[in-house]
């Protein structure tokens, strides 16, 4: 399955975080998702709508794919695959998540920031991660440092990544695809301007887009 999916992100080239306020508001942020040309969402578990949410996106809007995001215990990593996500994304690398993903052939990236995080992901066979807080911990400096070590490793930047930084970011060889909020702004999602959105998937994927 992450032979699927990885590579899915891959092509996309940008992963579009999703914080749900309410559930209402889950089918028509997919569906600007899609529009803007972005039809994958990272519904994350920092608001008690994510399950729910995930749900109804799932049944609604089939066209999006649905990745659970800060996903911090191995519970919320299989209730996500019940409600319909199709991979993993954690901030850390938390060993009995990404260990119960790989035994069952969930697509996972854990979060990496310092050698000994990529390395744990090395040594497992894993060649994708996702590297958080991406500018905090050095940004494009550290990704082309990183590629040394870990020529092998691919990585998912977020944290702090936004329109202005991403075509830095997608330039590295050593990056798969880009991720973070700013493909939702929080303005446009807090009125429900799901014109906005659409158009800040398109503004993304116009950078990422080979
Ligand atoms: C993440 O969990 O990936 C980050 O919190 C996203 O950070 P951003 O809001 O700066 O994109």
């Amino acid at each position: 399955k992450s032979e699927e999916l990885l590579p899915y992100l891959e092509q996309l080239g940008v992963v579009p975080l999703v914080t749900l306020h309410s559930l209402d508001e889950a089918v028509p942020l997919a569906q600007a998702l899609e529009e803007g040309g972005v039809p994958v969402a990272e519904v994350t578990f920092r608001s008690p709508f994510c399950i729910e949410g995930m749900k109804k996106i799932a049944a609604e809007v089939p066209g999006v794919t649905l990745v659970a995001g800060t996903v911090h215990t191995l519970d919320q990593a299989k209730a996500s695959i019940d409600a319909g996500a199709k991979g993993l994304v954690t901030p850390a690398f938390t060993e009995e998540i990404v260990d119960w993903a790989l035994e069952n052939n969930v697509p996972i990236l854990p979060g990496t920031a310092v050698p000994s995080d990529v390395d744990k992901a090395y040594q497992r066979g894993m060649r994708y991660v996702k590297f958080f807080p991406a500018e905090a911990y050095g940004g494009v400096k550290t990704l082309k440092a990183l590629n040394g070590p870990f020529a092998e490793m691919k990585f998912l930047p977020t944290g702090g990544v936004s329109l202005k930084n991403a075509a830095e970011y997608i330039g590295l060889k050593n990056v798969f695809a880009i991720g973070g909020s700013f493909p939702v702004p929080s303005a446009a999602q807090k009125v429900g301007d799901w014109a906005a959105v659409a158009q800040a998937c398109k503004d993304a994927r116009a950078i990422v887009e080979p």
